[in-house]
């Protein structure tokens, strides 16, 4: 496998940085898209474009169709039993509303509680907030530790007769930590209590396959898979899909409406309302089919290997101190430096072509518990190598002179 070449793929990666050459490391945020996810979108909207699964013409057909292969990819991609059960959403934070909306409405009441982990995104809190607020919920945090991570028996201490849900990352965006999730869900099992894992880290990075993780509900946020904006994916047991009410109401998503009544059909249509993300969704069948073609496998290889030197190159800098150390992590590694301001650290990488994130991540309540206010975080894709990992180590040591730190 040859990044170098993996990377030509990448028309942004032609550009200069302030002069620089682009060394991206803020995919845990968005990725960079190929060329042939680009050259999808220009050729639906030049030659296939239509609205689809309404009117009979040939464009709204092709268009139907072509809409209807990326859930069959996205199906074999994450191993779900049927196409019924991927929905497509405009984001990861819409899928797991659509969870906290429909499955909270119809399952939680006053006093249920909802247990998720201090290590969340906010897009897996404040929902569940949102329904607490709503229906008199309780929702209670797994401590994570010192290392990032949440020991499984913070999770099974937790779990009372009332817990009606456990909503849990699948890879923490902020110290890279992969929740045991398969163990979790056993857990779960016993107590028939379903398990969401919000997968926007773990869909891009990780091999997934929802029968062997045995999940209820799955988050993806398709713009982290090298594929266009407004595109998520819920995947949901049929089970479930099959006894939760519609999300939002509109076209597109009826079976019959009369004045007094009005029904509506299975999944997917049923929680797919209104016209929908066409063309990106097309677009990123081709994300699908970049991802399957490099091979997942090779890509955790590889980014396991980019982390691996990351980690040792910046542990290296003692102004530096990376946020937690999981045993078992992916691709993002988190850091702040004494007497710098993490905005200051983003800057000044910038002036270098080097993107990272600097802020919270979404993440509030973790770094507060880890008594920051915000980190500077350099996360991998596929196009990184052990070069950008050079660059960011100087920039990062050119931080130090700046600030004489
Ligand atoms: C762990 C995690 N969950 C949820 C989200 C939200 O994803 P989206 O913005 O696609 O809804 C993100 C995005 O950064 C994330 O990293």
């Amino acid at each position: 496998m040859d990044i170098n070449t993996i990377k030509t793929q990448f028309p942004i990666f032609k550009n200069k940085i302030n002069g620089k050459p682009l060394i991206y490391l803020d995919n845990a945020n968005s990725s960079q898209k190929p060329k042939s996810v680009i050259d999808r979108l220009s050729k639906f909207y030049s030659k296939e474009f239509s609205n689809i699964g309404r009117s009979v013409h040939s464009l709204a057909v092709t268009a139907t169709n072509r809409f209807e292969e990326t859930r069959d990819l996205m199906r074999e991609y994450i191993n779900a039993k049927s196409r019924e059960e991927i929905i497509f959403t405009k984001n990861a934070t819409e899928a797991i509303n659509l969870v906290a909306s429909t499955y909270g409405d119809k399952f939680i009441n006053s006093g249920d509680e909802i247990l998720i982990t201090e290590l969340e995104h906010h897009a897996n809190y404040v929902p569940w907030h949102f329904l607490r607020k709503k229906k008199g919920a309780v929702i209670k945090f797994a401590k994570s530790n010192d290392k990032g991570e949440v020991d499984i028996d913070e999770i099974k201490k937790l779990i009372t007769n009332k817990t009606k849900i456990i909503s849990i990352t699948h890879l923490s965006n902020v110290t890279g930590f992969i929740m045991p999730v398969k163990k979790i869900v056993d857990l779960a099992r016993e107590k028939k209590i379903p398990v969401l894992v919000d997968g926007c880290q773990g869909a891009p990075h990780l091999k997934i396959d929802m029968q062997e993780l045995g999940c209820d509900f799955y988050a993806i946020s398709c713009h982290k898979m090298y594929g266009p904006t407004g595109v998520g994916v819920l995947y949901a047991k049929k089970k479930w899909l099959d006894v939760l009410p519609p999300y939002q109401g509109g076209g597109g998503m009826i079976e019959e409406v009369k004045k007094d009544n009005i029904t509506f059909p299975g999944s997917p249509t049923k929680f797919e309302a209104g016209t929908l993300q066409t063309a990106e969704v097309v677009g990123f069948s081709e994300s699908i089919k970049f991802i399957n073609d490099i091979g997942i496998k090779n890509i955790m290889e590889h980014e396991k290997e980019i982390l691996e030197y990351g980690l040792e190159e910046i542990r290296k800098n003692n102004s530096v101190n990376i946020i937690g150390n999981p045993k078992n992590r992916g691709s993002i590694i988190s850091f702040t430096i004494k007497g710098i301001h993490p905005h200051d650290i983003a800057t000044i990488l910038d002036e270098d072509g080097v993107a990272i994130r600097a802020g919270h991540h979404c993440c509030q309540i973790l770094h507060e518990k880890m008594g920051i206010s915000a980190s500077a975080r350099a996360s991998l894709g596929i196009y990184n190598t052990k070069d950008d990992i050079d660059v960011l180590s100087d920039a990062i040591k050119k931080c130090n002179k700046i600030f004489n730190t």
